[in-house]
């Protein structure tokens, strides 16, 4: 396969796309990962089960990251899996001590198993815990202290959540160690006229890339953007200028161009 003439620099692949699997699918990627960093992005691993990582799929990933040395492995503060079951929604987790404890249980397990820091992202939800003491930043902020994971920080998800849940989004992204934060994600949410829906099926919104701007002084610089695009994907051209976009503002970061956060009206 003859390498595209394209903007991009890295690209993400979802890990059960490849896992356990031979002939085209891992042809593609192995012709993709001979040009190309890679990161391996699971939805899979349902960090916030109570009962054990499943070992097979960590045996699974750990053999596919051995195969195409992925530059970071991620995978979401959610559940999906629980006694040989599997949902295809990233479910929620309560916030509070007890699930602290067992998520960063799974954390510990797994980076040991891999060998490597995997990074955590925030989801979009629809409902909360009435059980919740703390906050989904605060919950994602103290996952780092105990376990050393890394943060995948999707901006989108967090301004639906401050949308459905009524918060500062940028009270979320503030209380994210910055030093944690090794990715960003960036996608369109569906206007459901009473909720915003994670649909990833429309271009990045203007409140999101109006958010992405305001936060820069809480985010890395330099920090691996992308453009996530699952429904109604468009031509290619139209992702790279959608990510050509998220880098023009991570360069006004580099300029000193950044909003201040009180020019954000939430
Ligand atoms: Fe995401």
């Amino acid at each position: 396969m003859e390498k595209p003439n394209t903007d991009i620099d890295w690209f993400e692949v979802i890990s059960e796309n490849y896992m356990n699997t031979e002939g085209r699918p891992m042809s593609v990627l192995e012709s993709i990962r001979k040009d190309y960093p890679i990161t391996c992005h699971g939805v899979g691993m349902s960090l916030g089960s109570s009962n054990e990582i499943d070992p097979k799929y960590l045996k699974d990933l750990k053999l596919l990251i051995d195969r195409v040395d992925p530059f970071l492995v991620s995978d979401h503060l959610a559940w999906n899996h629980f006694n040989g079951n599997r949902l295809h929604e990233l479910i929620p987790v309560p916030y509070h001590e007890e699930s602290l404890e067992v998520i960063a249980n799974h954390i510990d397990q797994v980076q040991n198993e891999l060998q490597r820091q995997i990074a955590v992202e925030n989801i979009s939800a629809y409902f909360q815990y009435t059980s919740s003491t703390m906050n989904e930043c605060e919950f994602l902020s103290l996952l780092t202290q105990k376990t050393g994971c890394l943060i995948l920080l999707d901006i989108n998800n967090i301004y639906v959540n401050a949308k459905n849940f009524q918060f500062n989004p940028i009270d979320f992204i503030k209380t994210i160690p910055k030093k944690s934060i090794t990715q960003i994600h960036l996608a369109g949410f569906t206007d459901m006229g009473n909720f915003l829906f994670d649909t990833h099926a429309e271009p990045v919104h203007s409140e999101v890339w109006n958010l992405l701007e305001t936060s820069l002084e809480y985010i890395p610089e330099n920090v691996p953007i992308m453009i996530e695009w699952d429904e109604n994907v468009p031509e290619f051209h139209k992702l790279e200028t959608e990510l050509n976009k998220a880098r023009k503002i991570m360069n006004k970061k580099a300029k000193n161009e950044t909003k201040e956060p009180s020019e954000f009206i939430f």
